[in-house]
């Protein structure tokens, strides 16, 4: 989603803002844009598509220098990515420029009323309200002005504001998109995520929901919607800048597979404990629910099967943006499991607030410290797996399955639905996951490679799965159309009669997860049934097993484990065969079209 940098300092502001959106490119984008305040004037220079198409504009323009501006990057929401509609955005004078994230839901309404009193709107979006109502209200207090804007503003959104009247300030508020005010020495950033402004300062203050400010060279202050001042907290970030880089891998995505041994094995020996108030609460729980999108939603899938098999309590599962609108039954006897990797996502949010006003207890499972899931729960398990850039979630979906893990665990330990014995040889399985991860990444990365080579030219993919690898096969599937946009299904392989085998014949590729399990048998006829058809078949499989490979030649081998833990193993290699089939392809890995890291409007 779009990604916001503001800068005031004694530096040559330009190249910390190109800097600082290069680092934001993560989180997708379809145009880019700047506004400098050079000697009273706002001068803004944008552009479609990437930063580097950005950068060419620059360099032809004359060289000027200017300690203070706003920079941004695009994910369209309100009108096509056009050069018109990036940001910044500006009033009819060009007084005052604005650059925002998120939607303003009542901007037509906002737009038509400027339009009678004789505002000018040159974009479709609705970010230009925003500076036009700060033009109309602007009567000689800048902070007040903005106030009265933002005010009048409905949606989610994070916005700063850039006055050529004032250049010693930005002003900023945040209602549902992410902000956060680094904290520098003589100078001072604004952005939508930590790594735009980390090679600068460790400090940040996370700017909260319905809070306002201003940055000044040497001086931050917080405020209310109102207008009254708001105590600041400054946060030191724990990670460096290595963290987000690519550390010599060709893309960001094959780089946070392989970190998925490291982040097992770290998570596994920390465990997960209960206080006494989650305690209570689960003990006094009906049930539990779980809510999350997309690939957080299938670490929930196989949540569910866990929980319920170690602690016999039922799990109800729902895609975050499903939930709210179902009219779920919850109360105050209701726990809810919030997944989420990024911690902003507003299907998310919004599915958990709908919970909270009904007055369940909120657990979530987040990787982004200090993210507004994390804020508004109860209850924060983090996934610790450090920052995840490519928009492809990889190790945060195992670092996720491994809380559930250990969550199921501790609440069948409360519950005492297994004995001792089961928990503590659980313990040592999820203890020891990592070395099998490991050498999946070692042995395996080759072979699947060559798989993919095989591949990559079929138009579309059916994935199956059983039981607690069913959900694997939908993020199996999801992970491949989302980087190679082949078309790709995932199924339940009991259901493939029901429907999906009309799709087999020789020119479709099907991709079956069969490690060893009380349901093998069940896995191997439908293999069978998709031979008979012709169908191109890919196996995952339990090492050892050599008797597959009557089915097919392609079959990729993981190393034994108790079934129930079979979905972690399972993901490496679906991931990898989704990474090198995109990478055969020449597409955008990191940053695959139309898709934001983290996704911020509902
Ligand atoms: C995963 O590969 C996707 N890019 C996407 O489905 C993601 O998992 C989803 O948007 C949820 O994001 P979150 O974990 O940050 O809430």
């Amino acid at each position: 989603m779009c990604g916001i940098v503001g800068y005031i300092g004694k530096k040559d502001s330009l190249p910390v803002l190109l800097e600082g959106l290069r680092r934001l490119e993560y989180r997708g984008y379809d145009s880019a844009g700047v506004a400098l305040l050079e000697n009273g004037v706002i001068r803004v220079v944008k552009t479609q598509g990437k930063i580097k198409n950005l950068d060419a504009l620059l360099a032809k323009e004359k060289k000027t220098c200017s300690n203070i501006g706003i920079a941004h990057t695009r994910w369209a929401t309100h009108g096509a990515p056009t050069k018109l509609n990036a940001h910044p955005h500006s009033d009819c004078r060009n007084n005052f420029s604005v650059v925002h994230n998120g939607i303003i839901e009542n901007f037509s309404s906002l737009k038509n009323e400027l339009i009678k009193e004789g505002h000018k709107f040159i974009s479709e979006t609705d970010t230009e309200v925003a500076a036009h109502l700060v033009e109309k209200y602007y009567k000689g207090n800048l902070k007040e002005a903005f106030l009265k804007a933002v005010n009048k503003l409905e949606g989610s959104f994070a916005i700063v504001l850039m006055s050529s009247k004032y250049p010693d300030r930005l002003l900023f508020a945040r209602l549902g998109s992410p902000l956060i005010a680094g904290v520098g020495k003589g100078e001072n950033f604004l952005a939508s995520d930590v790594p735009a402004i980390l090679s600068h300062t460790n400090k940040v203050i996370y700017v909260k929901d319905c809070q306002a400010g201003e940055i000044r060279k040497d001086k931050i202050s917080l405020f209310n919607l109102k207008g009254k001042t708001q105590p600041l907290k400054v946060e030191k970030i724990l990670w460096d800048l290595e963290s987000a880089q690519k550390s010599g891998y060709p893309h960001f995505m094959l780089k946070e597979i392989h970190e998925q041994p490291s982040v097992l094995k770290h998570l596994a020996a920390a465990g997960i404990k209960f206080d006494k108030k989650l305690t209570g609460a689960l003990k006094n729980a009906r049930q539990v629910s779980i809510v999350a999108c997309g690939t957080a939603y299938h670490a929930g899938m196989v949540g569910k099967y866990v929980i319920e098999e170690m602690a016999r309590v039922p799990v109800s599962v729902d895609v975050s943006s499903e939930f709210r609108y179902r009219s779920p039954i919850i109360d105050s006897r209701s726990v809810l499991i919030a997944i989420s990797q990024s911690g902003e996502t507003a299907d998310t949010l919004a599915a958990v607030r709908e919970a909270k006003n009904k007055g369940a207890k909120i657990v979530s499972i987040c990787n982004v410290v200090g993210s507004s899931l994390t804020r508004e729960s109860d209850f924060v398990f983090y996934t610790h797996a450090g920052p995840e850039i490519g928009v492809a979630s990889t190790k945060a979906y195992t670092a996720q399955l491994m809380v559930l893990y250990l969550f199921g665990l501790n609440l069948a330990r409360i519950k005492k639905s297994l004995p001792v014995a089961t928990i503590s040889k659980y313990n040592k399985i999820l203890r020891n996951i990592h070395t099998h991860a490991r050498l999946i990444l070692k042995n395996c990365s080759r072979r699947i490679c060559d798989v993919a080579g095989r591949h990559h030219n079929f138009g579309s993919f059916l994935f199956l799965g059983r039981n607690l690898n069913y959900p694997s096969a939908l993020e199996g599937a999801l992970k491949l159309k989302e980087i190679s946009y082949i078309p790709a299904e995932g199924y339940a392989a009991g259901e493939m009669k029901h429907g999906p085998i009309a799709l087999i014949d020789e020119y479709r590729a099907v991709v079956c997860i069969a490690p060893e399990s009380k349901i093998y048998e069940k896995m191997i006829s439908n293999i069978q049934e998709i031979e008979a058809r012709k169908g191109k078949i890919v196996i995952i499989a339990t090492q050892g097993n050599n008797d597959i490979k009557k089915y097919s030649k392609e079959v990729i081998f993981i190393p034994k484990i108790a079934e129930l833990f079979s979905p972690i193993l399972a993901a490496l290699p679906l991931q990898l065969f989704a990474y090198y089939i995109a990478a055969k392809r020449g597409c955008d890995i990191d940053q695959p079209r139309n898709l934001a890291k983290s996704v911020t409007v509902e």
